[in-house]
């Protein structure tokens, strides 16, 4: 799944193990929250099918997945996913709980159930979303000094 954009690859080295505040737990996602994924994706448009193929993914256990919780209330309030050409992405916690450490814990313990199934663990960003990457490297990401541009075939 690549983006015809540019973007930053920051490649996993070493992280910082840090934990949920007490009210939240994680596990990996279920089909019936694919749709709570697509809604708040905002590339999601890119892909028609992406839908589809988070089920799939999700349903066969092909690719890995990683929510979070709110013990109280049972909301799913942040997720995180493997995407098939072995980056992570679809980075989301829900503004009302932001700044709790759920994005660290997301970035970290999927980087990690990754890095036992890949050579190399990675994620993209895109040009205009800069703020996540001091949270990246906070997690022990650091960028790669080449800069990539994706480009797509599309036949004619
Ligand atoms: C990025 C995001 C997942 C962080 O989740 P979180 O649970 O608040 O993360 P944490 O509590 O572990 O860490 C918060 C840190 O992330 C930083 N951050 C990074 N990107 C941010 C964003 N888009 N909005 C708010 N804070 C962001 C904050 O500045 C904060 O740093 P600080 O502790 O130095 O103030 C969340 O802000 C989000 O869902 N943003 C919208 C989607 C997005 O940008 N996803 C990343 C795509 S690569």
């Amino acid at each position: 799944m690549c983006h015809s954009c540019f973007s930053v690859s920051i490649i996993l080295l070493i992280y910082f193990q840090r934990s949920l505040p007490g009210d939240y737990t994680s596990g990996p996602l279920g089909v019936d929250k694919v749709e709570s994924v697509t809604k708040t994706w905002e590339y999601a448009s890119f892909f028609p099918n992406l839908d589809a193929y988070i089920r799939e993914n999700i349903q066969n256990k092909t690719l890995s997945s990683l929510g979070v919780r709110q013990k109280t209330t049972g909301q799913l309030v942040g997720w995180m996913l493997e995407r098939e050409d072995g980056s992570l992405g679809m980075l989301h916690v829900h503004p009302d709980h932001r700044g709790k450490g759920i994005g660290t814990v997301l970035i970290q313990k999927l980087s990690e159930e990754v890095l036992t199934q890949r050579e190399a663990v990675y994620v993209d960003i895109e040009p205009g979303n800069r703020k996540p990457i001091k949270l990246y490297e906070r997690c022990g990401y650091e960028i790669d000094s080449a800069q990539l541009t994706w480009i797509n075939y599309k036949p004619q």
